[in-house]
C-alpha cells in the first residue's frame, strides 16, 4: 500500500495539467495511482485558491482526511493553497507531511525520496524567484486525443485582486525547441488537439529569442497530425494583432480566443491595475470583428470591484453588448490574501454585487440566444467527446469551443468514436449549445464503429 497514491485536484487547467505531471512523476518513481482514498498510502491534495474561502475548504477537506491517519497513510498538500498557507498546514493538519507550491515540482522526486525516508515536515515554498519551469517527459495525460501544454509559468502582472502572482511565482517561459518538440511527441503518439496553457499565455516570450507567440502557435498548428491547437488565457496587454493574422492563416488554429476583460470600466480597470482602457481593448476586439474567420470571443468579468459605481457596472453591460462574447465567466468580487485589493475601501453592499451579477449573466444569456442564431444551417466540424445516452445524442465540440450535441440519424445502436471529427449540420441553436445531425459519411467511408451503450454519461476532459 506504501507505494499507491490518490490525488484530488481542484482549479484551473494549469492545476489540472500539473496533476498529470505530478502523476507522471509519481508513476517514474515506481507508485501506483489508485481511484479510492481509502487504497492509497499515500494522498496528494491540489489546491486553488483564486476566489471565495478557498483556505477554508482546504482545511475542513484536510479535516476529513484526519479519519485516515491512523492507517499510516501520508499527506500531500500541493497548489496554490499549499503556497499561499505554507507551514501553517502542518499547525492546523499535524498529520500532512508535504508541503509544496507548484514553482517547486520539479524537486518532487527529492520531496518523495524524503518522504519516504519519514521525514514529515518537507516544504517546497522558496522557489517563488525561480527561473526554471516544470518540464518532465513523464506526463501522464488523462485524455488521448486533446492535450496540455504549459509554455509560461507564473505571473508578473500584479492585477489588485489576483492571488496567482503571489502562489505562482514570476512570469518564465519555457523554450519554442522545447514547447515543440513536446508538441510533435504527442502529435506521434495521436494526440490531435492541443491546448496551450499559462497565466497569462501570450506573454509567452521565446527565452532563445527565435519566434514570437504567434509564430509559435503557427509553428504547432503546421505539425502534421495536429487539427487543433487552442491557447488561454491571454492578457489583452500583450494581444497582439498577428494573433489573429495567425489564425486566419492557419486552419489548425481554433476560431477561439478567450481574452478576459474583468470590467467594461476605465475607472474600474484602473484600479484594478490591468493597465489598459475600455478603448484599448475595443480596439483589439475590433481586429477580432475583421478577421476572416467567425471568431469566437469569451472573457471573464468581475462585478462589485472595490468602488464599482452602478455607472462602472453599466459599462460593463454596454461593452458585452458591444463585443457580443460567445460565452463569459462572471465573478463577484473576493478579497484575497497578500493582493493590494484586500485594502481598498468597498462601500457596495453584497446584495447589490449579487443583483449585478444576476444582471450580466441574465444579459449575456439573451446575447448568446441570438448570437448563437449565426450557426443554423452552417456546417461545423466537431470532435465527438461523449455520449448523452438520455437523450440518444452525441456531444461534441466545435473549433469555437462550443458544444454541440447531434444525432446520427443513420445508425441506431453505433455511435462515432469520441477523438473523432464530423461535420455537422447545425438544426437547432440553444443560448449554450448547438443542435444538430451528422452528416452522412462521403463515399463508403463509415467514421462510425458499434459501441455498447451503457447508461451512463461518458464525457473525457
Ligand atoms: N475575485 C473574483 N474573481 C477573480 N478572478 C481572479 N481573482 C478574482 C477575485 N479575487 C477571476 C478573474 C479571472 C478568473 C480566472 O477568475 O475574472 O480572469
Ligand atoms: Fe487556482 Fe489561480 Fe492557482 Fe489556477 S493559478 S489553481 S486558478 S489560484
Amino acid at each position: 500500500m506504501s507505494k499507491t497514491f490518490y490525488i484530488e485536484t481542484f482549479g484551473c487547467q494549469m492545476n489540472v495539467h500539473d496533476s498529470e505531471k505530478v502523476i507522471g512523476t509519481l508513476e517514474h518513481q515506481g507508485y501506483a495511482r489508485v481511484q479510492d482514498e481509502a487504497d492509497a498510502g499515500l494522498i496528494l491534495y491540489n489546491t486553488c485558491s483564486i476566489r471565495d474561502k478557498a483556505e477554508q475548504k482546504v482545511f475542513h477537506r484536510l479535516n476529513e482526511y484526519k479519519r485516515l491517519q491512523g492507517e499510516g497513510k501520508k499527506f500531500a498538500v500541493l497548489g496554490c493553497v499549499a503556497q499561499q498557507e505554507g507551514e501553517r498546514i502542518f499547525e492546523k493538519a499535524p498529520y500532512v507531511s508535504l508541503v509544496a507550491g507548484s514553482a517547486s515540482y520539479r524537486n518532487l522526486p527529492e520531496m518523495l525520496a524524503r518522504l519516504e525516508a519519514g521525514e514529515t515536515r518537507i516544504t517546497g515554498l522558496d522557489d517563488r524567484q525561480t527561473d526554471l519551469t516544470f518540464e518532465t517527459d513523464f506526463t501522464s495525460r488523462s485524455n488521448p486525443h486533446r492535450g496540455y501544454i504549459t509554455i509560461i509559468e507564473g505571473c508578473d502582472k500584479f492585477c489588485a485582486y489576483c492571488v496567482v502572482p503571489y502562489t505562482r511565482g514570476k512570469e518564465r517561459s519555457r523554450t519554442s525547441a522545447s514547447v515543440l518538440v513536446e508538441a510533435r511527441k504527442m502529435a506521434d503518439l495521436g494526440y490531435t488537439d492541443i491546448q496551450l496553457l499559462g497565466q497569462n499565455v501570450n506573454s509567452w516570450r521565446d527565452p532563445s529569442g527565435r519566434m514570437s507567440f504567434a509564430e509559435l502557435l503557427t509553428a504547432i498548428g503546421n505539425i502534421s497530425g495536429i487539427r487543433r491547437v487552442r491557447f488561454t488565457t491571454s492578457h489583452p496587454r500583450d494581444f497582439t494583432r498577428d494573433i489573429v493574422q495567425a489564425i486566419d492563416a492557419t486552419p489548425a488554429l481554433c476560431d477561439h480566443i478567450h481574452l478576459p476583460v474583468q470590467s467594461g470600466s476605465t475607472a474600474v480597470l484602473k484600479a484594478m491595475s490591468r493597465e489598459y482602457t475600455r478603448d484599448w481593448y475595443l480596439e483589439r476586439m475590433s481586429w477580432i470583428h475583421a478577421a476572416q474567420r467567425d471568431i469566437s470571443i469569451t472573457s471573464d468579468m468581475i462585478v462589485g470591484f472595490p468602488g464599482e459605481t452602478d455607472a462602472d457596472f453599466e459599462e460593463t453591460i454596454t461593452l458585452i453588448d458591444a463585443v457580443k462574447y460567445d460565452a463569459i465567466f462572471a465573478f463577484k468580487f473576493s478579497p484575497r490574501p497578500n493582493t493590494p485589493a484586500v485594502h481598498m475601501a468597498d462601500s457596495t453592499p453584497e446584495s447589490v454585487k449579487d443583483q449585478r451579477l444576476r444582471i450580466l449573466n441574465d444579459r449575456q444569456r439573451e446575447i448568446q440566444r441570438t448570437h448563437y442564431a449565426r450557426h443554423l444551417d452552417q456546417i461545423v466540424e466537431i470532435m465527438v467527446e461523449g455520449y448523452n445516452p438520455t437523450r440518444n445524442q452525441v456531444i461534441g465540440r466545435s473549433s469555437q469551443n462550443k458544444t454541440v450535441n447531434f444525432t446520427t440519424a443513420q445508425l441506431e445502436n453505433s455511435t462515432p468514436p469520441i477523438g473523432s471529427y464530423l461535420p455537422i449540420r447545425i438544426t437547432q441553436t440553444m443560448p449554450n449549445c448547438l443542435i444538430g445531425e451528422a452528416l452522412p459519411p462521403a463515399g463508403d467511408a463509415t467514421p462510425f464503429i458499434s459501441i455498447n451503450r451503457t447508461p451512463h454519461f461518458v464525457v473525457l476532459n
